[in-house]
């Protein structure tokens, strides 16, 4: 099949594509390299391993080109678009809540109607357990109401899943929208809290711990959702949203004492107070992706966290750019963090 990924160069995008082209596919990826959350020479770092593929084809490009995008989706036949591209993160998007909109909604809006103009009505899109807010439910359910988000980003990712469901509605698109639960793993984007720990407690340096410590996230690991997209792919026509979550959820104490186990150091914590827009917990009820795409997650937190370690060791020793944040915006450039 021959598939188009927006934000193909990205942490989740990058392994979706290898394991697509290992299949067989045919991957058209555009990507803009945005600077903004975080340092192009990473996303390029990505690109690298995925150019050794015949059947890969990297276009410089930003999805608001919607005539750009439509010629691309001609061009290149697509019969499928996984919509990655977007501004992730919930700290940054308190602040500069425009573009978040911009990227995530606009941007949202242009992949679909390249995608109408260009006759293909199939897209598996990536949304967020954020849409939930601070529901209390113990796990949520797709069935719950999502119309409480507590973040510019989540409500960006609510707004783009609805501007999707206009689009099945209205023009017969199928659309699957995947919720992803924190995802983690080898590439991960810099600025998230599993990568900067696994850094900070290495490197003995402190780590900011913002509230309590019993926040509750349930991380999913970068394979089990490679594997939520493959399954996505073989779901019959529609318009459908799923939870994709790995197998339990853990505290952010719980989070740092494994870090610290496995990295065999102590951090040392600086508690801060809560931060606007984090929510408080995150738990899925995984039972509908599980009956209807098959889902079921296989690796489990520690395993996880073992093979992030893993591929940072192994990073540090290439002597590549790790990359760095700050307030919302990645570094001009992009250094190893000690
Ligand atoms: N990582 C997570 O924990 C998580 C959780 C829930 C949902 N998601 C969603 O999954 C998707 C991928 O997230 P990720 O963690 O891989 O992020 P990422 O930042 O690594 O990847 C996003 C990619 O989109 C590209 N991009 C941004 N704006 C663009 C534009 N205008 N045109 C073209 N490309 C553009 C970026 O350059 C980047 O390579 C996002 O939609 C995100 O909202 C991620």
């Amino acid at each position: 099949m021959v598939i188009l990924i927006t934000g193909g160069a990205g942490f989740i995008g990058s392994h979706l594509s290898e394991q697509l082209l290992q299949q067989g596919h045919q991957v058209v990826c555009i990507d803009n390299l945005d600077e903004y959350i975080y340092c192009s020479a990473l996303k390029r770092e990505n690109l690298s391993t995925l150019a050794q593929y015949d059947n890969f084809m990297f276009i410089k490009g930003d999805i608001r080109d919607k005539a750009a995008l439509q010629q691309l989706l001609v061009d290149y036949q697509c019969e499928l678009v996984i919509h990655l591209a977007a501004y992730a993160g919930v700290r940054p998007s308190v602040m500069e809540p425009e573009k978040f909109f911009e990227i995530n909604v606009n941007g949202t809006l242009a992949v679909l109607e390249a995608m109408r103009k260009a006759g293909v009505r199939r897209m598996i899109m990536a949304s967020s357990s954020s849409v939930y807010g601070n529901s209390t439910a113990r796990q949520f359910k797709e069935t719950d109401a999502a119309d409480q988000p507590i973040s510019p980003y989540a409500a960006s990712k609510r707004a783009a899943e609805l501007v999707a469901y206009s689009y099945h509605s209205l023009h017969q698109f199928d659309v699957t929208c995947l919720r992803l639960f924190t995802v983690f793993g080898p590439r991960q984007r810099p600025e998230m809290a599993i990568r900067k720990f696994i850094e900070r407690i290495q490197a003995e340096q402190p780590i900011d711990v913002y509230g309590d410590g019993q926040s509750i996230r349930n991380y999913t690991y970068i394979s089990d959702v490679v594997n939520a997209f493959l399954k996505a792919m073989d779901k019959p026509t529609g318009f459908d949203v799923y939870n994709i979550a790995g197998p339990t959820t853990t505290s952010l104490l719980e989070t740092i004492e494994v870090i610290e186990k496995q990295v065999g150091k102590q951090s040392q914590r600086t508690y801060k107070p809560e931060q606007a827009g984090d929510m408080r917990q995150t738990a899925a009820d995984i039972s509908k992706a599980q009956q209807e795409l098959g889902y079921f997650p296989q690796v489990e937190f520690e395993e996880g966290i073992s093979r992030v370690i893993d591929w940072m060791m192994r990073e540090s020793s290439k002597q590549l750019p790790i990359g760095t944040y700050v307030s919302g915006r990645a570094s001009s450039t992009c250094h190893k963090a000690q």
